[in-house]
């Protein structure tokens, strides 16, 4: 997959400097957790995962319990197991796109039948209900989405997204809400997972990007339906029996503190993006379709302008040391990028849009 061979992890850390790729937010070094890991036994983990770390994930939230949570590696593992447990080459999926690519990957992998519903920039990047709701076939088992979505950073309406599930529930097939970057909601407020609206739903969440914890590879999947969930929790055993003890012990201790831990990292963000906000309203070559949460947007060339895309992608990454995502780890044309906006410093932020400001310069004509 582009996006994988592509990825600031092959191309190499030390060969960036201005890193407007990633989705998530800074890294965050070990050493600022306050954390004592000497009584970490290292033992097997409960397979679904730590019961504490369940209910964490759950806030205390009435409309769910602890069962209903798988902990998963990363929400990557969590959605492996979803098309690995629903999906074989007999059955149908519809996946809204631009997508994560193992959103699609994987089904595309197990052979399943597809159809894509494109989320359109001149729609704003809107939900097609009624392009959902004539796709769906006798044999659909799954329809599959993002919100807050990537690389838009679009937060489709909740009206929109029960219609959804109401067709899901008519027709007898499911809905995945890959809700990874949820608590990146700067500037929304935070609705209850999506799996509280019906047992038809599977929420997926992790700890990756809002945190900046993607190193201890902590995601989760929540489900009402505890048949399914009995399956979720097979398919994990298979994989990888249980999550690393000290990344769950981590996890706790960072989900224990969120209510102290995200303010400042919301208000970084805020920061960059007024910043961004500001910049691209200014562009003269690029358009946009403003965010509305998480941590990246998915602006395009201006209609009628022409980008030479290799020798901007060479000048931006060789000279400027400058990376953004490319419309192609997405399925989108060479005129779409995304930029992450919550991981660099605001000064690395406004360093790497003047890169690309010259980049793009340079070959758009
Ligand atoms: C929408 C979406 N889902 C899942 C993932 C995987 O996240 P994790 O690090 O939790 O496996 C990503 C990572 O980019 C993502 O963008």
């Amino acid at each position: 997959m582009p996006i994988e061979i592509e990825s600031p992890e092959e191309m190499g850390y030390d060969t960036i400097r201005y890193n407007l790729s990633e989705s998530s937010v800074r890294d965050l070094p070990f050493k600022e957790l306050d954390i004592d890991l000497s009584e970490v036994v290292l033992a097997y983990t409960v397979h679904r995962g730590d019961a504490h770390l369940r209910s964490l994930i759950l806030e205390e939230s009435t409309y769910f319990q602890v069962d209903d949570v798988l902990v998963t590696t990363g929400a990557a593992l969590a959605l492996f197991i979803v098309s690995t447990t629903l999906l074989d080459k007999n059955d149908h999926i519809i996946v809204i796109r631009p997508n994560y690519a193992t959103n699609i990957e994987t089904p595309r992998a197990i052979g399943c039948a597809m159809t894509i519903v494109d989320l359109n920039f001149d729609q704003q990047f809107d939900l097609d209900l009624e392009a959902i709701s004539s796709a769906i076939q006798p044999n659909t088992k799954l329809i599959s989405l993002t919100n807050p979505h990537n690389p838009t950073g679009k937060v489709f309406p909740l009206d929109a997204i029960k219609s959804i599930i109401a067709m899901a529930e008519k027709k007898g097939c499911r809905v995945l809400v890959d809700e990874t970057y949820r608590d990146l909601n700067f500037q929304t407020p935070l609705l209850p997972y999506f799996a509280s609206l019906s047992d038809r739903v599977i929420s997926v969440g992790s700890l990756s990007k809002s945190f900046g914890a993607p190193g201890i590879r902590t995601g989760w999947l929540i489900c009402r339906d505890k048949a399914l969930m009995e399956q979720f929790l097979a398919a994990k055993e298979q994989m990888i029996l249980g999550n690393a003890v000290l990344d769950e012990t981590i996890a706790m201790h960072l989900l224990a503190q969120k209510s102290t831990f995200l303010p400042p990292i919301h208000a970084h963000i805020r920061e960059n993006f007024a910043f961004l906000k500001n910049w691209l309203n200014e562009q003269t070559l690029l358009e946009w379709v403003q965010p509305e949460a998480g941590v990246v947007c998915f602006p395009r060339l201006k209609q009628g302008l022409q980008l030479d895309f290799p020798n901007f992608k060479k000048t931006l990454y060789e000279e400027h040391k400058t990376m953004v995502g490319y419309g192609h780890w997405f399925e989108q044309p060479e005129r779409y990028f995304r930029i992450g906006f919550g991981y660099p410093s605001t000064s690395d932020l406004k360093a790497g849009l003047a890169c690309l400001d010259s980049s793009l310069a340079q070959w758009v004509r």
